[in-house]
């Protein structure tokens, strides 16, 4: 099949090496891609985030689906321009993808489908924001409305910072407060055609920077996948994804359908599991990263045929992925000062001795060839350097949770990055209750 697939991310690189692994035949294309996308599809010249010019490629090389990774180019409209010209297309169009854009649209959909989620108050000043602090008491949740690269969500229990967070994106427009909410974080994926969905396994993220879910939010800095803890407390994972199917992702698919803006695309449900019940912290519109990059490497079904079949409305006839029952851990190599100000530019070594690690692929985000970068601004041509905050996913898969964690760690020691960051705990505390 002639595949595009819209971003730069470690997601997108997983993506492309779920497909390649299905079926080397594909003729892949990516734009804008990163080196590591590079090896395995040709990178295609190409603003992802207008609607125009990727319709216009999509047409002129008779591309037969393409699966936009990114929030962005759904936000601008890509989806649509694609689906009006007939090119089947994985991703919402603009109008579904509020459901991630604007958590005001979100918790309106929630609300209306009778979705569980925390109680939320928006605010457009700072004497509303007082107000539904007070209202609410500690921690504080005070969330940015639109898009904030996973930067917008703060939780605290200092009241100071908390309005000082909420000065900072009133700025931007208006914030939500919302009621905090205790449990197991779950990152569920589920494909959606506009009516059907069905459901990949699930996985755990780490967003906060530092071990023991310490500093910043971030991106997310790990991951692992499936969840063993889930059969304990659901009696097994399929328990666990029928309930959400049921109580989440089917009435919200639904809602939207209702509305005329049919999700058509990844139905991203964050969940966190209450002592009264599963709830909805977020909705994304695309695949999570770097929830992605463990999810895909235990699929056993092709994804190309799952993600055409959600393009074309097809989904009913499609049975439950299967996925192996590998372990698989991700843990995320960053650039120093990611957050606030990552410094990029530095030179990246040793991924083919990481690679040689049993069970390991690496995941590239942010990075390219330096003479790709500013010919003549670095010294040696062609080193492979870092261009942003997430800079690589190590994935590691095996037959257990200790196999997976101690493959991940032992192919983070073989790359250098000056100034890296990672978590030493990814998947730490699955591997000690599963022995
Ligand atoms: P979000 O960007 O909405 O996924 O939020 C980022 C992170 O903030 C989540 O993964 C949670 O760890 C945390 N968070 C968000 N909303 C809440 C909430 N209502 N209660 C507790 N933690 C939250
Ligand atoms: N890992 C969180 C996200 O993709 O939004």
């Amino acid at each position: 099949m002639r595949i595009l697939v819209l971003g730069s991310g470690a997601r997108e690189h997983a993506i492309v090496l779920a497909l390649r692994r299905e079926h080397v035949g594909h003729e892949l294309y990516a734009a804008p891609g990163n080196a590591g996308i590079a090896q395995e599809t040709e990178l295609v010249t190409l603003d992802p985030v207008d609607p125009a010019a990727v319709a216009d490629f999509a047409i002129r090389n008779n591309i037969e689906l393409v699966v936009i990774g990114p929030e962005a180019p759904l936000v601008a409209g890509v989806a649509d321009a694609l689906r009006t010209r007939g090119i089947p297309v994985f991703g919402p169009g603009k109008a579904a993808a509020a459901l991630e854009g604007s958590k005001t649209f979100a918790k309106r959909i929630m609300d209306e489908a009778g979705v569980p989620t925390g109680r939320a108050v928006r605010s457009g000043s700072l004497a509303e924001v007082e107000a539904a602090l007070d209202e609410f008491g500690a921690p504080y949740v005070v969330k940015a409305d639109g898009l904030a690269a996973g930067k917008g969500v703060l939780v605290t229990g200092e009241r100071d910072a908390a309005i000082a967070h909420a000065t900072h994106w009133l700025q931007h427009g208006s914030v939500l407060i919302e009621e905090f909410l205790d449990g197991q974080e779950v990152s569920l994926f589920l494909l959606s055609d506009g009516t059907t969905v069905i459901p990949l396994s699930p996985a755990q993220d780490y967003k906060r920077l530092g071990d023991g879910d310490t500093g910043p939010n971030t991106g997310g800095m790990g991951a692992y996948s499936p969840l063993p803890w889930l059969d304990e407390r659901f009696g097994s994972e399929s328990a666990f994804v029928d309930e959400v199917i049921e109580t989440i992702a089917l009435p919200t698919v639904r809602r939207l359908a209702d509305e005329d803006t049919p999700f058509i695309g990844l139905l991203y449900c964050g969940l966190i599991l209450t002592d009264t019940g599963i709830r909805v912290i977020e909705f994304n519109a695309r695949f999570g990263d770097p929830e992605t990059q463990v999810v895909l490497p235990r699929l056993v079904t092709p994804l190309s045929g799952l993600l055409l079949a959600a393009a074309n409305g097809e989904l009913g006839g499609v049975a439950r992925p299967q996925f192996s029952r590998d372990a698989c851990v991700t843990v995320v190599l960053a650039s120093e000062n990611y957050p606030d100000a990552p410094i990029t530019g530095r030179q990246i070594t040793g991924l083919a001795a990481a690679e040689a690690v049993p069970g390991v692929t690496i995941a590239h985000a942010a990075t390219a060839h330096s003479n790709a970068v500013h010919a003549g601004a670095v010294q040696n041509a062609d080193e492979l350097v870092a261009t942003g905050g997430r800079v690589l996913s190590v994935v590691a898969t095996g037959a257990d949770f200790g196999e997976a964690r101690s493959r991940a760690y032992e192919a983070l020691a073989q790359i250098g990055l000056e100034g890296g960051q990672f978590r030493s705990d990814i998947a730490a505390r699955v591997v000690e209750s599963t022995p």
